[in-house]
């Protein structure tokens, strides 16, 4: 039986600093040895949003631990790893030069290859940790920093079906939340307030719902948020503004989703349809029913991943690098830092688009 191979992950392209080692069985299925995250969570806090500066230099203190950790927790030696694979895009550059660094420094050090990953293919393969999905399948991104509607439909093949030309969705959830005087990242609490009010309460603008295909905007939802949230004095008129935010939201995907699938049916003879939902916003259960039941309706099997493995994580990110590994996809150790790193290049430019702010 030969030696299966042993990819360590690392992720640090936003505010949680993560680790992960990940082998396969012999029916080439993905194993987790271990999945080491550690979130930021209380540092930004009191800023209401990630400040680079210090996303990084907690990155630097945490990883040489982090990665320490998910070897160990994985029951292996570091010698016995195969390949070392670092997020090298999009993200903060400041936060993906930790973990670049690191991974080139730990792969020279061991002698074994080094791979740098696309932040958004780490979650566009996500489900395939625990799913025995095949291409192509559509997927629906929406975290903080991304919002996009994806067809995959290989290892480095991907087509943007649609995505947010402003803010991404997690975003107009946190904002709606500072504004309703909600601690960052207050997307989970902007669930729980709606669930207490009336969603029919306030009619708020829906941007693109009728033109842009499946692309995404929600700049003007939050500037009609604003304005109204200097009026509001009671609690449950906060509940009111937070439920009827979450059914704009609801109508937007509905609408957005229903468009998705059309793009991707086109030109395609599918033999199963599958819709993966990832990121942060993805556990939202307003939206998971919905989702759930647009894709009964339209013939599609829904995926969720375990939420450990929709927000950022770095088990996706050693699925991409043992993909590429088995392909003998390697890079050069002056690979750079991305940024901006769309995963569709011949997508048009648009600003929200494979950026993470
Ligand atoms: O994927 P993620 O963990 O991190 C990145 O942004 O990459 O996503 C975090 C985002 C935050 O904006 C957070 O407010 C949002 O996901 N989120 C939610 C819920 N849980 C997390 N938004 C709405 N409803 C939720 N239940
Ligand atoms: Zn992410």
């Amino acid at each position: 039986m030969s030696k299966k191979p042993l990819i360590l992950g690392i992720e640090s392209s936003c505010d949680e600093t993560a680790a992960s080692l990940i082998t396969e069985n012999n029916e080439g299925f993905p194993i987790i040895l271990s999945n080491i995250i550690s979130s930021q969570e209380e540092i930004h806090r009191e800023f209401g949003g990630v400040v680079p500066e210090l996303a990084a230099r907690s990155h630097m203190e945490k990883i040489d631990w982090i990665v320490k950790k998910a070897i160990d927790e994985g029951g292996r030696k570091i010698e016995e790893i195969d390949a070392v694979a670092s997020t090298a895009g999009p993200g903060l550059i400041v936060c993906l030069s930790v973990g670049l660094s690191f991974g080139k420094a730990l792969s020279t050090a061991i002698n074994k290859p080094f791979i740098a990953v696309n932040h958004l293919e780490g979650h566009a393969l996500s489900p395939k940790l625990n799913y025995k999905i095949k291409y192509p399948y559509l997927l629906l991104l929406i975290s903080g920093g991304h919002s996009q509607y994806l067809s995959v439909e290989g290892l480095g093949q991907y087509k943007r079906l649609g995505t947010t030309i402003d803010d991404a969705l997690g975003e107009a959830f946190d904002k709606t939340a500072k504004l309703l005087g909600v601690e960052f990242p207050g997307g989970p609490q902007i669930e729980i307030l709606a669930s207490k009010g009336n969603s029919k309460k306030y009619k708020l603008p829906r941007p693109i719902f009728n033109k842009g295909g499946c692309n995404l905007s929600f700049a003007g939802l939050k500037t009609a948020i604003l304005k109204i949230s200097k009026s509001i004095k009671t609690k449950q008129e906060k509940f009111d503004l937070a439920a009827s935010f979450q059914k704009t939201i609801l109508e937007i995907l509905n609408k957005k989703t229903k468009i998705a699938f059309e793009e991707f049916e086109k030109k395609k003879k599918l033999k199963e349809k599958n819709f993966v939902i990832a990121g942060g916003v993805a556990a939202n259960k307003a939206i998971r029913s919905l989702l759930i039941d647009l894709c009964k309706r339209n013939n599609y099997q829904s995926i969720f991943p375990p939420i450990e493995l929709c927000g950022d994580n770095a088990a996706m990110i050693a699925m991409v690098g043992l993909e590429k590994f088995k392909k003998k996809q390697y890079d050069n150790l002056d690979h750079p830092a991305k940024p901006r790193w769309p995963l569709d290049k011949d997508a048009a430019f648009l600003k929200g688009a494979g950026v993470k702010l």
